[in-house]
């Protein structure tokens, strides 16, 4: 593990500084975290985990070994990612799972010539984490899911690109306070309770220096394809990880109000996920989609208006 990793990271329960001792990550108040194929485990092992691969994660760390990492050869693409890329990427790939004839990496919104740190919470395979790294940042992904941190490793290394990985909970930052210049999250947080994004953006609010920045992705309720979903739910409550569609209102007050001045700025239409760059990987009738979408978003910037009818925004929140 890199020294400004290890300076970066911190306790996810009380966000005191740790040292390494073996394979272990100590804190000064007892609480201890494994790390496993140099992979560091930064859960809290005791909370209500958002998502089953956090308890796997767990599962690892306690045994202390996991499998080895699977090879992958040159040029090919990595397995996890040929599983994954719906999971990740959202519906509009289904046509390319398991064949993926490339790495999906999307244009990064942010750009730096100082290397500012950013984290990309809930990273996956990496695929922002590797976006945010070619845009000039120093990054740290964050996953619960320990298998997807190793690919992501293994993406980074295969694509030369550096970015450190580890195991951690978006509501529990293993990161040193006031450490980081960009928080960003794509398709993580709208997937989690109400409550759970509100400690999310506490931790955030944390972690961020002073004039940091807050880049979240968040599915916005009064967008057609949302209500249409909420719809095909009969609007009962989401369960388990299913997609929360917020009200632009309490969206922005949730962020605003833990982190600092805050807007929403227009993602998407008619879809949550699919990056206009990924033409060539998207069904026929996503890619449709997707150049509408592109469109009514650039339309939706001059016209702010249409940016509480998006299906997908961006919240921009700036730390005081
Ligand atoms: C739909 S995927 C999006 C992955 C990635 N951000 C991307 O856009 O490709 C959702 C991710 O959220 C992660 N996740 C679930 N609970 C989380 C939590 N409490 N904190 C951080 N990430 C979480 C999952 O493991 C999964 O990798
Ligand atoms: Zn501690």
């Amino acid at each position: 593990m890199e020294r400004w990793v290890l300076d970066l990271l911190a306790c996810p329960r009380d966000a005191a500084p740790l040292t390494r001792e073996g394979d272990r990550l100590l804190c000064p108040h007892g609480h201890h975290y494994a790390i496993v194929d140099e992979v560091p485990i930064l859960l809290v092992s005791d909370a209500v985990q958002t998502h089953w691969v956090a308890t796997d994660a767990l599962g690892v760390a306690a045994r202390g070994h996991a499998d080895p990492s699977v090879a992958v050869g040159e040029g090919e693409i990595d397995p996890w990612v040929q599983a994954a890329i719906g999971a990740t990427n959202g519906n509009l790939y289904r046509g390319v799972i398991g064949r993926l004839p490339r790495y999906p990496i999307p244009r990064f919104p942010l750009r730096t010539a100082d290397s500012d740190v950013l984290i990309d919470i809930g990273c996956n395979w990496g695929r922002w984490s590797l976006a945010a790294s070619r845009a000039g940042f120093r990054v740290i992904g964050i996953d619960p899911a320990f298998d997807a941190v190793r690919a992501a490793r293994r993406v980074a290394t295969q694509l030369d690109v550096e970015a450190a990985f580890i195991v951690g909970d978006a509501r529990f930052l293993p990161i040193a306070s006031a450490s980081v210049d960009v928080a960003f999250s794509f398709s993580v947080l709208q997937h989690l309770a109400e409550s759970d994004v509100a400690q999310t953006a506490s931790s955030i609010g944390r972690v961020l220096k002073p004039g940091g920045l807050c880049l979240v992705q968040m599915a916005a309720r009064y967008g057609p394809r949302s209500i249409v979903q909420q719809a095909r739910r009969g609007f009962r409550a989401p369960k388990a990880f299913e997609v929360r569609y917020w009200a632009p209102s309490v969206l922005l007050g949730c962020f605003a109000s833990r982190i600092g001045p805050a807007r929403l700025e227009p993602d998407a239409f008619f879809s949550l996920n699919a990056r206009p760059e990924d033409l060539d990987l998207l069904t026929r009738g996503g890619r449709g989609v997707v150049r509408v979408s592109k469109v009514l978003t650039a339309v939706a910037r001059r016209v702010p208006l249409l940016t509480s009818v998006a299906d997908s925004v961006w919240v921009r929140a700036r730390r005081i």
